[in-house]
């Protein structure tokens, strides 16, 4: 083969190669995911969780009239704003200093700051990360990057929606349990369906194969 068309095809290889580990990136914080059915929410109380290795705290915002995922660390000395609760103004406090956040993680007060001062509150370092979030399917969602460019992104990309779920002619039930694994290990369990008379002896009733 002349040197030329070796050379070329060599080209060509490598921009396969490229292209096909381009489309083979995928990005675990770009993605959306289910935190909680939203009925075992509860607008009184705050819900602190971890998801996709993030701490977040869940709480109910009657001034925008809808559920809030916001990290779950506040941006003063990094108390667990879990641990926080609803003022009287519907702002999330924060239980050491009180500092308050609106919807949208933006600081509104500091209670220790002067009130002839300058306006520390607004500094985008009080600021704690607001993640985007939807309700979908009776399920709250969350997209874990609370990057600015992806404040719009449920207007461009929703979650996965099931109708059955929202259609009363269907019975649907929703069970949550928290199991202290990575997905590698779920998929490897459910791809073994052999395990499944053994360890769930007596719960799902599916005949043992070779029994004597
Ligand atoms: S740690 Fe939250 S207000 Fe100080």
């Amino acid at each position: 083969m002349p040197a030329a068309d070796q050379s070329s095809k060599d080209a060509s290889f490598d921009q396969q190669t490229d292209t096909s580990e381009k489309e083979e990136k995928f990005d675990w914080y770009a993605q959306w995911y289910p935190v909680i059915p939203v009925c075992d929410l509860d607008k009184r109380r705050p819900l602190g969780k971890k998801v996709m290795g993030i701490d977040i705290v869940v709480w109910w915002d009657r001034n925008e009239n809808e559920w809030k995922v916001f990290d779950d660390t506040c941006p003063h000395r990094l108390a667990p704003l879990s641990e926080g609760r609803i003022d009287q103004w519907g702002r999330w406090q924060c239980v050491y200093h009180g500092w308050c956040f609106g919807g949208s993680g933006d600081c509104k007060f500091i209670p220790q700051a002067p009130r002839d001062g300058p306006p520390i509150h607004t500094s985008s370092k009080a600021c704690v990360a607001a993640y985007p979030s939807c309700v979908l399917n009776g399920i709250l969602w969350f997209w874990p990057n609370a990057d600015s460019q992806y404040k719009d992104i449920f207007s461009k990309e929703k979650p996965p929606y099931i109708p059955e779920i929202d259609d009363p002619s269907f019975t649907s039930r929703m069970i949550t349990r928290d199991i202290p694994y990575g997905y590698e290990i779920l998929i490897e369990n459910l791809m073994d369906p052999s395990h499944v008379p053994y360890a769930h002896y007596g719960i799902l009733k599916v005949p043992r194969s070779s029994e004597r």
